[in-house]
């Protein structure tokens, strides 16, 4: 191992604290087959051809990336100042020391997969920081990343191996803007199968996040297939998640999220968890958006009134609370609760700017918890997402 330490805010929160606080529970018993009441065929946004796939379309497309890129060469605030607080970050720098290459990870009581994430975000911060620049060490830092561990990494084990994959989404955020804006060809490419990134995606990440679990670990399931479905033109992987995403009812946004109320079926839990499923959900229904699907107004927009509620909540103000409401297996993590919890009340995750500046300036809607939690003291976005997300 490497003795390189991130520092902490390195990693956006929505992912380090959270993971911190995630205690193992079981990702997945099945696969089993979702069966609700309008049946599996109702079901928007799914693909039919292979060429419907819009690149680069996972968290970021061409049009941010260049907002981002004039926004900083143009010294315009806030991608200014972002971006001088992003560059310094060890995992954009070009000297970035990799992590020990491993066959096998694993997340879950064992864990050996805290490399292979801090890689993954390097990998993403010098593809942003190439596209900037385009400085050609940012570009072969970030590939090597990627084709390293894209060659090597065989098998990915462990009870929270799905929080594992979905933990390594920045690798494909950054072979899908290097693939399509830099013209990256990955090593292992061949026309008799991929033993490069493309097959390890395929043999080794997706399979682990298949089986769709309960609560956030059903939607980040999700918006791993949806990434990886993306990058690899996977229409029945695609097709499969919008799927789960819309009907299943343990592991999709109505196992999330109250459609009535907005109340998070992790409400009574804890605010960490809470609030990182809402991040899922937010940054699969922006994933969608990519591919020109609108999932933020799905059943008269219920992701917004998730984060209306937990905004709210999280920023001191009361919110009326059903205790019957909770995620499938609450009894495994001491459920349903009586009250809403106090847990890491106002500990906020880094995201919730993403979703103000997308509501405000791009759905043209009002958000006024949102907003005004974004705009509290103790609110403060890592650099990553101040400049990626800034609108
Ligand atoms: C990378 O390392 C080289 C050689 O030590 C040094 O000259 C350069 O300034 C470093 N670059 C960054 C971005 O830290
Ligand atoms: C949709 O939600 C709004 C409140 O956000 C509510 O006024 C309206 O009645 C809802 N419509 C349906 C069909 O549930
Ligand atoms: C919320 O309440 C806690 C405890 O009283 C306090 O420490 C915190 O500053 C309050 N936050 C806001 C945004 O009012």
């Amino acid at each position: 191992m490497t003795s390189f330490v991130f520092k902490k805010q390195t990693i956006p929160l929505l992912y380090s604290i959270t993971a911190a606080w995630l205690v193992p529970v079981s990702a997945q018993v099945g696969p089993f087959f979702p069966v609700h009441h309008s049946g599996a065929s109702d079901v928007k946004f799914t693909k039919t051809f292979n060429y419907e796939f819009k690149h680069p379309g996972i968290d970021f497309t061409h049009d941010d990336m260049e907002r981002v890129r004039e926004g900083v060469l143009q010294q315009q605030e806030p991608w200014k100042s972002a971006w001088e607080r992003f560059i310094a970050l060890p995992g954009a720098s070009s000297n970035y020391t990799m992590s020990e290459v491993m066959e096998e990870i694993s997340r879950g009581v064992v864990t050996t997969n805290r490399g292979f994430e801090r890689d993954g975000w390097a990998a993403l911060y010098n593809t942003i920081a190439w596209y900037i620049t385009r400085d050609q060490r940012h570009f072969d830092k970030a590939t090597s990343i990627i084709d390293a561990w894209g060659t090597t990494l065989k098998r990915f084990t462990g009870l929270d191996n799905s929080l594992g994959v979905h933990g390594g989404l920045a690798f494909v955020n950054a072979a899908e803007i290097l693939r399509s804006e830099g013209g990256w060809i990955e090593e292992g490419e061949s026309y008799r199968g991929s033993t490069g990134f493309s097959g390890m995606l395929y043999r080794v990440m997706a399979p682990a996040v298949v089986s769709i679990g309960q609560s956030n670990y059903g939607i980040a399931m999700v918006q791993s297939l949806m990434a990886i479905s993306i990058y690899l033109e996977d229409v029945v992987m695609w097709n499969y998640a919008m799927n789960e995403y819309q009907n299943n009812v343990c592991g999709g946004i109505k196992g999330l999220i109250n459609p009535q109320t907005g109340q998070s079926s992790e409400s009574g839990r804890d605010q960490g968890h809470v609030q990182f499923g809402l991040g899922i959900s937010l940054h699969a229904s922006l994933i969608a958006w990519n591919q020109g699907h609108d999932l933020f107004h799905f059943e008269n927009s219920t992701l917004r009134r998730g984060l209306e509620y937990s905004a709210k909540y999280n920023s001191n103000e009361t919110v009326p609370y059903d205790p019957r409401y909770a995620r499938c297996n609450s009894r495994l993590v001491a459920g349903p609760w009586p009250k809403i919890s106090e847990v890491g009340r106002g500990e906020l995750s880094t995201w919730w700017l993403a979703a103000r500046e997308f509501y405000n300036k791009v759905l043209r809607e009002h958000v006024p918890s949102v907003e005004r939690l974004a705009s509290l003291k103790n609110y403060s976005p890592d650099p990553f997402y101040e400049l990626m997300y800034s609108r």
